[in-house]
């Protein structure tokens, strides 16, 4: 069976998709392996930009004529298709936003001004990236709240007993990333959801790292918020989707105020707009949200199946690879992983590192990644991430380890 999908699965021909990944970098064949920190776009999604810019420029939502009318359509259509992709209820539940932090940030205001009460508590994980810790703790300081933290074992997993005691009745929401964008460890989100429902409390997951490598579904998860960039998912930069189970969103008041939120406004009182547009004040994203559409059609062709085999396939030969080398220690090495490799190399710096290997065409991304309370965790000041996407070859992991060799025997 896996042999079969493997065979459906062809990685040259999906490179083909993507313009960006058949140029060079300082006269190499660019490898590109900081997919963590934004994805390649295919063509179709940069095509549907340039052709609303060309041909279809209007507003949406507010106007008669034929262009606003369309490009209202085309937004729209884009969400209906969001809401099928990640399998939820009903369209008003897809939110768009200005990406995950945006998302993050909403659901604190919201939820925090009418959920949080001085000596509540707010529970997160000691691997979660800044965006979802400093909205937070911004929210605890307001609210006289606490934030807890999960701790975390020596290969990057959720303590999952220490979990189950932080739930207690002072916990108002748990945040919790899906996959560490630094360690790749997929969380056992659904099972950690269940556990926090059984005590009436809510539950946000920061899916950014987890829509790149794994169809998602809303129900199945039985997740109260999502949140998730479309630029990780190999969409355009500036658009995220903030997903609420219906309830919940509409006991929510709205984030920001203005234009397209609202239903009617005087001095005296102003009412506010039904969902989704209840917390889409102003004029929104609209080519990039536009583009979501021709992403998701891109996306649904895919064989999931067969990236999921392909990316483990990737992990597990470029660990093999990396290992071997003296001196390498990874950061992560949980048991369920994503294709995220992060390591040390003793007595040298992670950026003189990936400045090096820059130079032999391989881009990773160097340094703490957002995530400064985890590398105090593991002791350290940053690692070298290697991310990988379901575009990336064996060919490249070679090309990453020799270039890590070369680099080694230059620093040491
Ligand atoms: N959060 C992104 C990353 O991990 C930027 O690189």
């Amino acid at each position: 069976m896996q042999e079969v999908l493997k065979k459906t699965f062809d990685v040259e021909a999906i490179r083909k998709d993507f313009p960006v990944l058949s140029r060079k970098v300082n006269g190499k064949e660019l490898v590109y392996l900081d997919n963590g920190a934004t994805a390649q776009k295919p063509k179709v999604v940069i095509d549907r930009i340039q052709q609303y810019y060309n041909l279809e420029n209007a507003n949406i939502h507010r106007g008669v004529h034929t262009l606003s009318q369309e490009a209202t359509s085309a937004y729209e259509d884009s969400r209906r298709k969001m809401k099928e992709f990640i399998n939820a209820r009903f369209s008003e539940e897809i939110i768009f936003t200005s990406g995950t932090t945006g998302g993050i940030n909403l659901v604190a205001s919201a939820f925090g001004q009418t959920h949080i009460q001085e000596g509540d508590e707010i529970l997160i994980s000691t691997m979660e990236h800044h965006s979802n810790i400093v909205p937070w703790q911004m929210i605890c300081e307001q609210k006289g709240a606490n934030l807890k933290v999960i701790p975390i074992n020596d290969k990057g997993e959720i303590q999952m007993e220490e979990f189950e005691t932080l739930l207690t009745e002072r916990t108002k929401l748990l945040s919790i990333s899906h996959i560490s964008n630094t360690l790749g460890t997929i969380n056992p989100v659904k099972e950690m959801i269940a556990k926090a429902h059984e005590k009436h409390i809510s539950v946000l997951v920061d899916g950014a790292q987890a829509v790149p490598h794994m169809r998602l579904d809303m129900q199945d998860l039985d997740v109260d918020l999502y949140v998730f960039s479309l630029h990780k998912m190999f969409g355009p930069t500036g658009v995220g989707v903030l997903y609420g189970k219906k309830e919940l969103l509409d006991s929510l008041p709205p984030y920001q105020g203005g234009g397209d939120m609202i239903k009617t406004v005087s001095f005296k009182k102003t009412t506010y707009n039904d969902l989704p547009h209840k917390f889409e004040a102003g004029t929104p994203n609209i080519a990039d949200g536009i583009a979501c559409g021709a992403l998701i059609d891109y996306l649904e062709e895919l064989d999931w199946a067969a990236i999921s085999l392909h990316e483990k396939d990737l992990l597990s030969y470029a660990h093999e690879q990396l290992a071997a080398i003296e001196g390498l220690r990874f950061i992560g090495e949980a048991e369920r992983k994503a294709s995220v490799i992060s390591f040390v190399i003793e007595g040298i710096h992670s950026y003189d590192l990936g400045v090096l290997i820059d130079k032999m065409g391989v881009a990773v991304r160097t340094g703490h990644h957002c995530t400064q309370p985890l590398m105090d965790r593991f002791g350290i000041l940053g690692t070298v991430r290697a991310s990988f996407a379901f575009y990336n070859t064996m060919e490249e992991v070679d090309r990453l380890v020799e270039a890590v060799k070369r680099a080694k025997g230059m620093l040491l």
